[in-house]
């Protein structure tokens, strides 16, 4: 019998080869101006002989003056020329696997300190609020970005909601802004919804979606019920995704946890099984609300075998459609390619932390217990 992680699946009149998805990873790898330089086209070409069903390109900014690293990726018209030269070779490479950029606006979680910016008031008390004017720029820039995606030749955008950057900040019940920006549902989602709207009325085909932190862990964060509750009830957030869905997403990446406050719900260490359980309990809650929204899964890097039997069960009980690899997709590159051949042995994460802490140090990432050296560079 087939193998299930090689099924095909259609998206947005796509077809991903198989369900593996490498997700993003931000390897910090970019040239000056956040170009799309020779070391992010050998990282995403190191992708593209894995034989990936879906490979998301790392959170890319679509702006230079709010970037979470000194080597993060831009999309901007000036940089275009490089992220056309990325997707060509990506695609020379590997024309079967869908190829995804995700788009950021780094928020308070930019770069250097007086580059951060906020969605809404609280005891970071040095870092500006962004106006309502800002907030349409903001938006402005997303839109702009997706247009670029698109000309660049990738095969659809994530806009990026989850992990604590701009995108996660303006959905939380936190957000309680007088403006169109925060308050109800309808406005805490506005920004991110009328992107995706725009996206997928002005490219047909085009495979929009977004990557959700459904339950941060945090008070008055995504996947509680108002401003001064920690405990998870998804109610808030299931209205949020319902405006994504309605907007047209095609897909939800699900994901929880933000680094500040709950990193090991967001990247399970070793024996951090509850972790990724909930992980996979969230992705299986989203496909029960949303069946005909495409739902990729997180945390599925297990350090061995087990991620692949996870994977498994989850698709074929319908639970999710996507198993999402991070962890595992920087260790072995060409992780699904060996799974269907069995020849190669896989270099299995080690769960280590290496690449978390170079992310930390703002160097270039790459997976420590296979390489000496960055071997993109
Ligand atoms: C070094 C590093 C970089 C990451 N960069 C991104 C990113 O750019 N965008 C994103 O949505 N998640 C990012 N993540 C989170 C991963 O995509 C993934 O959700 C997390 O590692 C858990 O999945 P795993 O258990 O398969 O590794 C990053 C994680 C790590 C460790």
């Amino acid at each position: 019998m087939k193998d299930i992680l090689f099924k095909t699946y259609q998206i947005s009149g796509r077809k991903a080869p198989n369900r593996f998805a490498a997700q993003p990873m931000e390897t910090n790898c970019a040239g000056p101006g956040g170009a799309a330089g020779d070391m992010a086209v050998n990282r995403y070409n190191a992708l593209a002989e894995g034989n990936w069903g879906i490979v998301f390109l790392e959170a890319t900014s679509v702006t230079e003056s709010h970037v979470a690293r000194s080597n993060g990726l831009v999309l901007s018209r000036k940089n275009l020329d490089g992220f056309k030269k990325l997707v060509d070779s990506f695609k020379s490479i590997d024309e079967k696997a869908l190829l995804i950029v995700q788009l950021t606006h780094s928020g308070r979680l930019s770069g250097p300190p007086l580059t951060k910016v906020k969605a809404y008031e609280d005891e970071e008390s040095d870092v500006p609020v962004l106006t309502e004017k800002e907030l349409q720029e903001v938006l402005n820039r997303h839109l702009e970005a997706a247009g670029l995606a698109h000309e660049a030749g990738f095969d659809g955008v994530d806009v990026k909601t989850c992990h604590g950057y701009l995108g996660t900040e303006l959905l939380r019940p936190l957000n309680q802004r007088k403006d169109t920006f925060g308050g109800p549902v309808e406005n805490r989602a506005r920004l991110i919804s009328s992107v995706i709207n725009a996206a997928v009325r002005n490219f047909p085909g085009f495979i929009v979606g977004t990557r959700m932190s459904v339950y941060e862990g945090m008070r008055g964060g995504c996947g509680t019920s108002g401003p001064g509750e920690i405990l998870e009830n998804l109610e808030d957030v299931k209205r949020i995704a319902g405006i994504f869905v309605e907007a047209g997403a095609h897909f939800l990446n699900i994901s929880g946890g933000v680094p500040t406050h709950n990193a090991r719900l967001l990247r399970p260490a070793k024996n951090e099984d509850f972790c990724r359980l909930s992980q996979f309990r969230y992705a299986r809650q989203f496909k029960e609300w949303f069946p005909d929204t495409t739902i990729i899964g997180s945390t599925y890097t297990t350090g061995d075998g087990s991620s692949l039997d996870y994977a498994r069960e989850n698709i074929s009980k319908g639970y999710t459609d996507f198993a999402g690899f991070g962890r595992q997709s920087l260790a072995d590159t060409r992780f699904p390619g060996k799974i269907k051949d069995e020849r190669e042995p896989i270099q299995w994460c080690t769960l280590c932390g290496r690449c978390s802490r170079l992310l930390a140090k703002d160097v270039n990432v790459y997976c420590e217990s296979y390489h000496a050296d960055n071997p993109y560079a």
